[in-house]
């Protein structure tokens, strides 16, 4: 098996700025990243900006500025939050690149080349937001049955894609591939729409010119989706591969998307790769959607959660912990700070700061910060030992199925056998016994190693907190491998472990 791995986020459009919504799938690719890269496996992760079409056009022209202006602007805000938030990306691609662009117009051309793209007219209803024409059948009371807005109709010269030509091939290659599409509802949405017959795709544009002309016929452009979606592929080095990492990595391992993308992402993307004669990437996870306090995030209803504030108030990895641990990933979910707060007060703060503090408290006291060698342990230390080895088995099967709140219940599993370990052992008792001294000694040593293997499990969703935590215990902070290093019997007897500062200060609510 060879250990590649590549994720890829959206592309964000740059006509919005970054909120909670678009943190949270970058959020979940880093984790993805983070969590192979400890497995050993060599990672590439991709995220960027979808710059062209008629709504980033639109935009500028509201704002005053060229297109280019208004991107070059709103990326710096998408990379400054992407840095803020510790996300670990490999390349960030923005769709009004060189790279890019000669790429878009390489795949079309390949694909008119064979002869599945031709000229004609298109007549039909177009939802500007949603850049999505519909057939009259489609509306819902005129409007878009996407976004509700009204729709206007369109006849204009077009260039089509076949892809009725591939509904039997897509069928097949879905039914066949029962991980191709997850989760399993997103699956047989798809199948079903797939089977009621696919039309051929518009995919040029004339009405605007923002966009990537199309070769050798310039008062087209690109269809913003055609060109969008080929980020994953341009990003690569697509096609001349200088640094042949198209044939490294693709197919991409896992496109990690919101459920408001899914058929373009499964439908059209997909079948412009038949056509091409490229692989199909292994997964398309649609996640959820993130309410706000039961209401949809809108710019009008001001109340769009801005992560910036969300982090200067709270901390980067609470919110990284509440975003992945509060909602299972595929289902909706809604954002309200009072949940978020109750999660750091008694996941982060009294969980696992007072397994830290408690445990390195103790080592103080009774060994003056110098960590014991165990001595042969008893029943109840087997017991404790065993649940770490079968939670790295199950972190491990979970983290494949991107179900990152049961890895963080399973992680915190061990956080609260850890402080249960200290009632039943009750390290006090023991202290008042000098008989005892050898039992005490490897009580404390139990507590911290099983804190090590917490620390490093938790580190692709925390990766500040477990820096933190392996600093305290003496362990080198910059490994974060978990390939040997999550097996029992990592820390070192006679390693000086001070004193932990609180990892997480409670949030005291009025
Ligand atoms: O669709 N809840 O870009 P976009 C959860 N440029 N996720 C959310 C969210 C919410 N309320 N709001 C946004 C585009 N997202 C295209 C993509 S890809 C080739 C082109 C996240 O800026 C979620 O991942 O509208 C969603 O799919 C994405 O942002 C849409 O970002
Ligand atoms: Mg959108």
């Amino acid at each position: 098996m060879n250990k590649r791995y590549y994720v890829t986020t959206p592309i964000y459009y740059v006509n919005d700025v970054p909120h909670i919504g678009h943190a949270y799938t970058t959020l979940a690719c880093d984790v993805l990243a983070r969590y192979k890269r400890a497995r050993g496996y060599e990672v590439f992760f991709l995220t960027g900006t979808d710059e062209h079409g008629q709504k980033v056009e639109k935009a500028a022209q509201t704002g005053g500025e060229t297109p280019l202006e208004l991107a070059d602007r709103v990326v710096k805000r998408y990379q400054a939050l992407w840095e803020k938030l510790n996300i670990s990306y490999t390349d960030f691609i923005r769709t009004t690149q060189e790279r890019h662009k000669k790429g878009v117009s390489e795949l079309f051309r390949k694909i008119e080349a064979q002869g599945d793209i031709y000229l004609g007219a298109y007549e039909d209803w177009y939802c500007t937001p949603c850049e999505t024409f519909w057939t009259e059948t489609q509306l819902l009371d005129g409007n878009c049955p996407d976004c509700g807005r009204p729709t206007d109709k369109l006849k204009e010269e077009s260039y089509f894609f076949r892809m009725s030509k591939y509904q039997d091939a897509l069928i097949e290659h879905i039914e066949k591939n029962p991980d191709f599409i997850q989760p399993k509802t997103r699956r047989n949405e798809v199948l079903n729409f797939v089977k009621e017959g696919l039309r051929d795709l518009s995919i040029s544009r004339t009405s605007f010119s923002w966009g990537i002309p199309v070769p050798g016929n310039e008062k087209h452009v690109i269809y913003v989706w055609f060109d969008a979606l080929t980020n994953y592929i341009t990003a690569l080095g697509y096609p001349d591969d200088p640094d042949g990492l198209v044939e490294k990595f693709w197919p991409a391992h896992a496109h990690v998307i919101g459920k408001d993308i899914l058929r373009f992402h499964t439908v059209y993307w997909p079948t412009f790769l038949m056509a091409a004669g490229l692989p199909l990437p292994k997964t398309v996870f649609a996640h959820g959607w993130w309410t706000v306090e039961g209401q949809k995030m809108s710019k009008s209803l001001r109340n769009v959660v801005e992560p910036n504030m969300l982090i200067d108030k709270y901390g980067i990895d609470a919110i990284r912990y509440f975003l992945l641990r509060e909602v299972p990933f595929g289902l909706d979910g809604d954002f309200s700070h009072s949940a978020l707060i109750h999660r750091i007060n008694s996941d982060l703060a009294n969980d696992l700061g007072n397994l830290l503090s408690r445990s390195t408290a103790m080592l103080s006291k009774y060994f003056k910060g110098t960590l014991p060698a165990p001595e042969a342990g008893d029943d109840l230390d087997a017991a404790f030992k065993e649940k770490f080895a079968q939670a790295v088995t199950l972190v491990d099967r979970h983290m494949d199925d991107m179900a990152f709140n049961k890895a963080l219940q399973s992680i915190w599993e061990l956080v609260s056998a850890a402080n249960k370990y200290i009632d039943d052992t009750a390290p006090w008792a023991l202290a008042k016994d000098e008989a005892q001294r050898g039992r005490l000694g490897s009580v404390m040593y139990n507590l911290l190693e099983g804190t090590r293997i917490i620390a490093l499990l938790v580190a692709p969703f925390m990766p500040d907190t477990a820096a933190s935590i392996l600093d305290t215990l003496g362990c080198d902070s910059e490994n974060l491998s978990l390939e040997g290093q999550d097996q029992w019997g990592g820390l070192q007897p006679e390693t000086a472990i001070e004193k932990a500062k609180p990892l997480f200060p409670r949030i005291e609510t009025e």
